[in-house]
């Protein structure tokens, strides 16, 4: 069965059951700052799980574009990726457990859908715990479908509970669903042991609480299902396959990237990871460009993903030979493999290659540059008896250069060379130490003084960025901030002179902000968790350093030392003044506020 059959008969079944099919959403959530993408179906449906009622009703069924980016660095193995999708039905405030569960086995097992010997299934429920009761009900509908008791586990809440990424929202216990793949497991095999032997190919969420901030779980008011089963590894269990990448949604990115490499898929193991990581990353890459709210490569929040996910499949592709762009050929297969089902992608077709292959030439620019700068430095460093690089030098090639440590690496062994990593991560610490106290005395650095005029017109800096971030899009990026007692100035970057509707609608949304009296206020944590939360940063300081982010209301999430006024309400009247070319690419906005 291919993704494209698959896709098709979850969307029957659950129609022919009564629920309305709706659209999947944009990978960028919406109005959700805990999470930079959409990471399952039911992101989007939040809101009706807690309660709001759905225009569509209350059984429902979609596909969803997903992306998990915990873990970029595990992609390379057999299984892990970055972009799946993901198929759900849900029940809010109608079905429950019982009629969820038989619908998924019946789904499972009719021969008219899935048609998987009810033998090789084998499910997971809730053991419970000292605030929730072991989910017996689960267990006994399972069993009433002919499940043996042997092959219904408890287990603990670390497997069988299921929330949003976020740490609050709807969640609650789960029943997890697995086949039995026929290969030998390890002698303790159960479904939630990844030895291989049980995959799991569907999650039936029972919604029963909101978690909130504090920890506690405060009961939802109807109950929920939220059911979720990913297509890529789905097929591949029914294609008896062992990978994901052995089926038809890679197999022409594979194919494609051997054409251009000459590498062969499935000889070496090396090989192998670089083409999976080339595969998943430009997929990955495709979808984000291609999305409906179309994100641009930049050094913050899903931009700066994006640009991970690129120049780590450059990294890669460099790898497996080649010197020169070449993502662009695998995009185009990605998109015109998604035609049907996501055709935003073809829509938008011109924008992805075009900021696809501008990201990349970057890049490689960047890498020609750096290794120039490292032949240079090559006669001096072979005279070191040691054979290792300096960590400094290491530092400075990656300071300056933008130069990857991985690639000095790679090529100092070319040379049998190694490089002195402690002396790399000391040189890195005395940088981020040095740009701590550089920032420290910057960070009131845009600010004359720290009098009320100039608080409230810093306060409203930070309304502008998000403003124009959501008026321009999220290439707005600050470029500086200079504030007196008479006027902010702001640089952002933004290619072309700014419209008079536009300015217009940016000095509207900050009003709207200001007459909305939204609370200020900040915590602290650590940058790359300030990142994952969704706050605008400057890029440059080092990602575990501790910042303050300062909050307002639930309208902009900003790393910055402050100070800042308390409520919005005290701001007054935001107008901008003159909007002006300030370098190539940059804009400047001068503004004031008026009471
Ligand atoms: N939302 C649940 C999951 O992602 C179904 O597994």
């Amino acid at each position: 069965m291919t993704a494209n059959e698959l896709r098709s008969k979850y969307i029957d079944f659950f129609v022919a059951h009564d629920h309305v099919e709706i659209s999947g959403q944009s990978l960028i959530p919406e109005n959700d700052p805990t999470v930079l993408f959409t990471t399952a179906g039911m992101h989007p449906l939040v809101p009706y799980i807690l309660g709001e009622p759905h225009p569509a009703g209350q059984r429902l069924v979609n596909y969803q574009k997903c992306i998990r980016t915990g873990d970029i660095e595990d992609v390379g193995d057999s299984s892990h990726l970055t972009f799946f999708e993901m198929l759900g039905n849900w029940s809010l405030g109608d079905y429950f457990k019982e009629e969820a569960i038989r619908m998924s086995f019946e789904f499972l097992t009719s021969s008219r859908w899935l048609g998987i010997s009810p033998d090789k299934l084998s499910v997971t429920v809730f053991a419970g715990d000292d605030d929730v009761p072991p989910d017996h009900e689960s267990a006994a509908v399972w069993q009433a479908l002919g499940i043996p008791q042997s092959r219904i586990y408890y287990l603990p809440r670390k497997d069988n509970w299921w929330g949003p990424a976020g740490a609050t929202g709807p969640c609650g216990p789960d029943s997890e669903m697995f086949i039995d793949t026929g290969i030998e497991g390890t002698p303790d095999s159960r479904p939630g042991v990844s030895d291989g032997k049980y995959m799991e190919v569907w999650n039936d969420v029972f919604m029963q609480y909101n978690k909130q901030a504090d920890g506690s779980f405060v009961p939802l008011q109807r109950t929920c299902v939220d059911t979720g089963m990913g297509i890529e590894r789905t097929i591949a269990i029914l294609q008896g396959r062992t990978s994901v990448y052995e089926t038809e949604v890679f197999t022409p990115i594979i194919a494609c990237i051997e054409g251009l490499t000459g590498a062969r898929y499935g000889k070496d193991p090396e090989t192998d990871r670089s083409i999976r990581i080339v595969s998943d990353h430009v997929r990955t890459a495709t979808f984000i460009l291609g999305d409906e709210k179309g994100v641009s490569p930049s050094n913050v929040g899903q931009g700066y993903i994006l640009r991970r996910l690129i120049r780590r499949a450059v990294r890669h592709g460099r790898k497996l030979g080649l010197s020169r762009e070449f993502l662009c050929d695998p995009a185009q297969i990605v998109i015109d493999m998604y035609r049907d089902p996501h055709p935003v992608l073809q829509q938008n077709r011109e924008r992805v290659l075009d900021e696809m292959r501008g990201e990349e030439d970057r890049f490689w620019t960047t890498l020609q540059k750096g290794e120039h700068e490292f032949e240079k430095l090559l006669p001096n460093l072979l005279k070191n008896p040691e054979r290792t690089i300096p960590g400094r030098l290491a530092f400075r090639l990656y300071d300056t250069f933008g130069f990857p440590l991985e690639i000095t690496e790679e090529l100092a062994s070319e040379h049998g060379m190694t490089v002195d990593r402690p002396g790399f991560d000391d040189a890195f610490r005395k940088h981020q130490e040095k740009s701590k106290l550089d920032s420290n005395q910057t960070f009131k650095g845009g600010l004359a003084d720290d009098s009320d005029v100039t608080t409230r017109l810093h306060t409203a800096t930070h309304l502008l960025h998000r403003a124009l971030r959501e008026v321009l899009g999220d290439h707005v990026a600050q470029k500086g901030s200079n504030i007196t007692q008479e006027r902010l100035r702001f640089d952002f970057s933004h290619p072309e002179k700014m419209s008079p509707a536009e300015l217009e609608r940016v000095e509207q949304i900050v009003n709207q902000q200001i007459e909305r009296d939204l609370p200020v206020s900040f915590t602290t944590m650590r940058l790359d968790e300030a990142r994952d939360a969704g706050a605008m940063a400057l890029f440059g300081n080092k990602y575990d350093e501790v910042v303050k982010v300062y909050s307002i209301g639930d309208f902009s999430k900003e790393v910055c030392g402050g100070p800042h006024v308390e409520h919005t309400g005290q701001l007054g009247r935001f107008r901008i003044l003159k909007e002006q070319s300030s370098s190539q690419g940059v804009r400047r906005i001068k503004a004031v506020l008026e009471s």
